[in-house]
């Protein structure tokens, strides 16, 4: 059961925060905010900050964030749905209520963690020294698994039959099912969902097992694998990518993650000593999995799996996560069809080659659909231009698809500016599903789309986590003058008109500015993700007090410095005499005088008007 959201607004209207905290600890006024000793994590001196008007606090010391709700959810440890009611019976709202499926509350998530945990730990001591597991052993010693792999990764064997595990963890009806780990059968009684299988144990970024993928031995009559029920509680395929947790140093230290399609895959890559493979459990990938992999400081991703499969979401969302997410996408060079499990046992240095000698994502699929045709009759070349055209045109930025169109007219000896005819038609082509708010750009092959993921603002449901600002943030500078670019507009809301989302560098500040700028301060935390609303309650407690100019140079140098290294990318793929590498060139040069401008006093207010239109129709017109 939910809460109506007017309701949530006004309860969160009617709360005085100050009042709220000064229950708790002194708190004293200071310049425009109040201070306090945070109560949230007990400190000597104050640095608990208050913005009363706009109704959060901050803590400098903590870091924990948040308006007169989540304070109530931390300090009397209520859920979400109980420090709404709380307040609401404090101030006088009536509350109505939405019937919505019933939230997990952190305590429950909690419980259910811990039984899968548990079972980790049975069907672990199963495969060690049960008799029964004696098959499964012998499978995977002749898979190459040794002691050493079999206790890194805690596989397990779920025995034969109906209901072991359950009688052994105790486990009432709703928490066997809640748990993923069994279930009520027809006959009324508890089952497990595993049965005679090898159990992957599947663990989230932060090392607790939400679930397993189960194999079956060879011969069986089930499919290959089950995993873990959608339904279960704790267990979202859509957030889980196995080996994360166990590789999250090599990823780290790499800057990059090789993406396979199995469990096996993952462990092959372990065992030929290369320490960054994950894998999606049973589904493609999502944005989801995309925001975990650059958490973990992720730049590079390389695909080791048959990329027309169904692991991979349609290619226009990959090149939207290469720009959106500073990513950048690659193809191993593996033949199609091959497992990369097959060729760390066989060949462990050809994997390392493989996974080292990578491709664009973008050239990879260009070859692809050249590869095919015959290039030997006029006729053949044409329809493998078109083919060719139909796969460079599902890129978003114009300037990386000319160069590749230049390339395909060559090798097929067509006309260039027959193929950007075909390639502008292609992307005219109307979206098949309605636009995505957030991003607006256009789109094809919405059919191919299927299992792409929906992409919503978090709501208010009792789990929001206080988050610590990214710490894949690298680049602290840039951060800063684009956290200045937002406490500006906290502050005076009008310079909104004046900036734009696609003048900020990192996904976190884009999504907090776009949320300010459509919803004013007040509606803006609830429409974003816990990072971005964090990010707005932290930045409106700090206020604003530096320059304008200042700041607004400073996001134009960034955003103009980020353009300036896509040009120069794109200078690279052209041919040295084409005229759109002159016209690349020119604009280069001018943004780069125009850059040098906003270092002088004197020419300084002239560059910033001239150049943030100007960055962001550039932005606009890379992605037409
Ligand atoms: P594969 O069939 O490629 O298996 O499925 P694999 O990972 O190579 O396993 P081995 O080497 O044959 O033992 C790849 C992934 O697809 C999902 C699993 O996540 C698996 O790891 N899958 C596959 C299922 O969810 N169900 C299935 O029946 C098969
Ligand atoms: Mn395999």
């Amino acid at each position: 059961m939910g809460i109506h959201g007017d309701d949530i607004a006004k309860v969160r209207a009617s709360a005085d925060l100050v009042a709220l905290i000064g229950e708790h600890t002194d708190i004293k006024r200071s310049g425009r905010n109040w201070m306090a000793r945070c109560p949230l994590h007990g400190e000597r001196t104050p640095s608990l900050s208050v913005n009363a008007e706009k109704g959060v606090y901050y803590c400098f010391g903590c870091q924990r964030s948040g308006d007169a709700i989540t304070f109530v959810q931390e300090i009397e440890k209520l859920d979400f749905v109980g420090a709404v009611e709380s307040l609401a019976s404090r101030y006088g709202v009536q509350l109505r209520y939405t019937t919505q499926g019933e939230g997990t509350t952190r305590a429950r998530k909690r419980l259910l963690l811990d039984a899968v945990a548990e079972a980790v730990d049975f069907y672990h001591q199963r495969l060690l020294d049960s008799p029964d597991a004696g098959a499964a052993r012998g499978y995977l010693r002749s898979r190459g698994y040794d002691r050493s792999v079999v206790s890194a990764y805690k596989l397990g064997w779920a025995p034969d039959s109906w209901d072991e595990l359950a009688k052994h963890l105790r486990l009432n009806a709703a928490d066997l099912k809640d748990s993923g780990l069994g279930f009520v059968n027809k006959a009324d009684r508890l089952q497990d969902s595993f049965r005679a299988r090898i159990m992957f144990p599947i663990a989230d970024e932060r090392g607790d097992f939400t679930g397993f993928g189960g194999r079956e031995l060879p011969g069986g009559e089930g499919p290959k694998y089950k995993n873990t029920i959608g339904e279960a509680a704790v267990y979202d395929k859509s957030k889980l990518l196995y080996g994360l947790h166990a590789h999250r140093e090599g990823i780290v230290k790499e800057g990059e993650a090789i993406i396979c399609e199995g469990y096996t895959d993952v462990i092959g890559f372990a065992n030929a000593n290369i320490l960054r493979a994950v894998a999606t459990c049973g589904t493609a990938l999502t944005e989801e999995h995309i925001k975990l992999l650059k958490r973990f400081s992720a730049d590079r991703l390389v695909l080791a799996f048959d990329t027309d499969q169904a692991g991979l979401a349609a290619a226009e969302r990959v090149y939207e996560w290469e720009q959106k997410f500073e990513l950048d996408v690659r193809v191993a060079d593996l033949p199609p069809g091959v497992d990369p499990d097959d060729v760390a046992r066989e060949d462990p240095a050809e994997l390392a080659r493989a996974v080292q000698e990578t491709t664009p994502y973008m050239r990879f699929r260009m070859e692809r659909a050249l590869a095919g045709g015959d290039l030997s009759s006029p006729e053949g070349r044409a329809r493998s231009a078109e083919r060719a055209v139909d796969v460079v045109s599902e890129h978003p930025d114009a300037l990386v698809r000319d160069p590749y169109l230049m390339e395909v007219a060559d090798r097929c000896r067509v006309e260039v500016s027959r193929l950007r005819e075909l390639a502008s038609k292609a992307r005219q082509k109307p979206p098949a599903t309605a636009g995505r708010a957030q991003q607006g750009r256009a789109q094809r092959g919405g059919a191919q789309r299927a299992g792409a993921e929906r992409e919503v603002p978090n709501a208010p449901d009792g789990e929001t986590q206080v988050t610590r600002p990214e710490a894949t943030l690298t680049d602290s500078l840039a951060t800063a003058a684009e956290d200045e670019a937002i406490r500006l507009v906290i502050d005076q809301p009008d310079q909104a008109a004046r900036l734009h989302a696609s003048l900020f560098g990192h996904s976190v500040r884009q999504e907090a500015f776009q949320a300010l700028r459509d919803n004013g301060f007040d509606g803006a935390p609830d429409r974003c993700g816990p990072q971005a609303a964090d990010l707005l309650r932290r930045l409106a407690v700090e206020g604003f007090d530096a320059d304008r100019d200042d700041v607004l140079a400073g996001v134009a140098r960034l955003a103009g410095q980020r353009t300036l290294a896509g040009l120069n990318r794109g200078l690279r793929s052209y041919e040295p005499a084409a005229d759109a590498r002159i016209e690349v060139s020119r604009s280069f040069t001018w943004l780069k005088q125009e850059l040098e401008k906003l270092d002088e006093p004197a020419t300084r207010r002239r560059a910033i008007d001239e150049l943030l239109p100007w960055l962001v129709s550039h932005a606009e017109w890379r992605a037409r």
